[in-house]
């Protein structure tokens, strides 16, 4: 029997590939490339398309806004709610998962839009559960500065309650639709549920109705040891940066660890490594590619004011041409600053720059030789299938149709990924390759 893989993209509502050689044409506000590029996902039989969220205009870079809005990367972002309920839409089999914040929704908004778009997508919806990682978005929803990241999780593992109970509100029988009596609901099978929690309160019950998955599909991506129980207790799908292949295995067995002590099933959470493919008609052409674009001082800047966001640390008062003078620490994303500045490793902060998106899976070269390395790469990690994505999320046409009409093609012959959708919920779709326990697939 084939052992075969999930797939998933993950991008944002931004400018993209706004000055590429190749860009995604026309403005893409109006949302309209974002579903031709989920229609071609679709097309390709991925499990999701993941919008990647962020509330702020970053300034950590020299202190100031404009390396972030130079550079277009993570500003302008558009919200990815709405764009998930247009693609939700335009599309019939493919999973949408938006990112929404703990910090910034309320826990009845957030179960109440979810709701609504999970019937707009007939049960192919999912949530990216963030706690956000910024001081200066917590400014945006009046907070001086970020709780510690063990209150946020505190705060977040509530909020989870909260909303689950909100989604169980309704029984599965409450809505009779029954012409005869008149009787659209059955008011008894409707509770509020009067939640009272150390952080947040609620009376509900929702006042929308229940959706085909009941709730969404829940993406998590909790880095940190607290971030990793947190993930383990509550996603179908964890992603994490496929970078390092020891981290990879100690990450997705940690994940699996902490799920059977919270009495899951570890096969039930869908592990996805992040990766950002480079293609090439052959090997060559694609490391050449590769090398002339990580190198570029825009690049390197980009990298460093990217790296500054998630971290709030302003790279610019080190010398680029040294090693950092330490180990750098943050209250943001702490896995990811340890693995952009590889500490130990003597290189200067350039070459940190622009290794970051390097990865030891290689995935560089033609479609057939990226293939290849993804087949050795779960073979060897274990994991459940792969998120795939473009540095900075510059995602414009051409990378779309080197990974829908030619990486997915080699999958395919190989017989690593589907070929036809065969479920119709997301959390379905995600349940439809189940992985071995101890390593490879079935
Ligand atoms: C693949 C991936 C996607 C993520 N997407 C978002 C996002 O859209 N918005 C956000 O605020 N944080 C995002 N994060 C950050 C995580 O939610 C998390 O905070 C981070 O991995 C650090 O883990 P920790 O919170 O346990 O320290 C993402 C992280 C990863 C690895």
């Amino acid at each position: 029997m084939p052992k075969r893989f999930h797939l998933a993209w993950f991008t944002n509502f931004t400018a993209g590939a706004w000055d590429a050689t190749f860009t995604h044409g026309g403005s893409p506000w109006d949302g309209k490339f974002y579903v031709e590029f989920a229609q071609a996902l679709e097309r390709a039989c991925f499990d999701y398309i993941m919008l990647e969220d962020t509330l702020m205009v970053s300034e950590a870079y020299r202190g100031t806004a404009e390396a972030t809005l130079k550079y277009g990367l993570q500003v302008p972002k558009h919200d990815p709610v709405p764009l998930a309920a247009m693609i939700a839409a335009a599309t019939s089999r493919l999973g949408v998962v938006a990112t929404m914040s703990t910090m910034a929704w309320p826990p009845f908004m957030l179960a109440r839009v979810s709701t609504t778009i999970d019937h707009i997508a007939g049960g192919r919806f999912g949530w990216n559960i963030v706690t956000s990682g910024e001081d200066i978005a917590a400014q945006n929803f009046g907070l001086d500065k970020l709780p510690p990241r063990e209150l946020r999780y505190a705060m977040a593992d509530e909020y989870m309650d909260l909303v689950n109970q909100l989604f169980d509100a309704w029984e599965p029988d409450a809505v009779v639709m029954d012409r005869d009596r008149g009787i659209y609901a059955d008011w008894r099978k409707v509770h509020p549920i009067d939640f009272r929690g150390e952080f947040f309160k609620c009376r509900g019950p929702l006042n929308t109705v229940p959706s085909p998955q009941r709730r969404p599909t829940f993406i998590q991506a909790g880095g940190s040891p607290r971030g990793r129980a947190f993930a383990a207790k509550h996603a179908d799908s964890v992603i994490a940066p496929g970078r390092d292949i020891q981290g990879m295995k100690e990450y997705r067995d940690d994940v699996r660890a902490h799920a059977a002590k919270f009495g899951r099933n570890p096969d039930d959470i869908k592990v996805l490594w992040l990766v950002y493919p480079t293609f090439g008609e052959t090997t060559r052409e694609a490391r050449e590619a590769y090398r002339c674009l990580v190198t570029s001082s825009a690049f390197v800047e980009a990298s460093l004011a990217a790296s500054g966001t998630t971290s709030d640390i302003d790279f610019s008062q080190y010398d680029l041409d040294k090693p950092l003078p330490g180990r750098l620490t943050t209250n943001g994303e702490q896995g990811s600053l340890d693995r952009f500045q590889q500490w130990g490793s003597g290189k200067t902060l350039r070459q940190l720059a622009a290794e970051r998106f390097d990865s030891e899976l290689d995935l560089i070269g033609s479609p057939d030789d990226v293939a290849d390395k993804m087949a050795q790469a779960v073979e060897e990690i274990g994991g459940d299938g792969f998120l795939i994505s473009t540095p900075f999320q510059r995602t414009g046409r051409r990378f779309i149709n080197e990974v829908c009409e030619g990486l997915v093609p080699a999958l395919q012959r190989r017989g690593l990924v589907r070929e036809a959708y065969t479920r119709s919920t997301l959390r379905e779709t995600l349940s439809e390759f189940r992985a071995r326990t101890g390593r490879g697939w079935s």
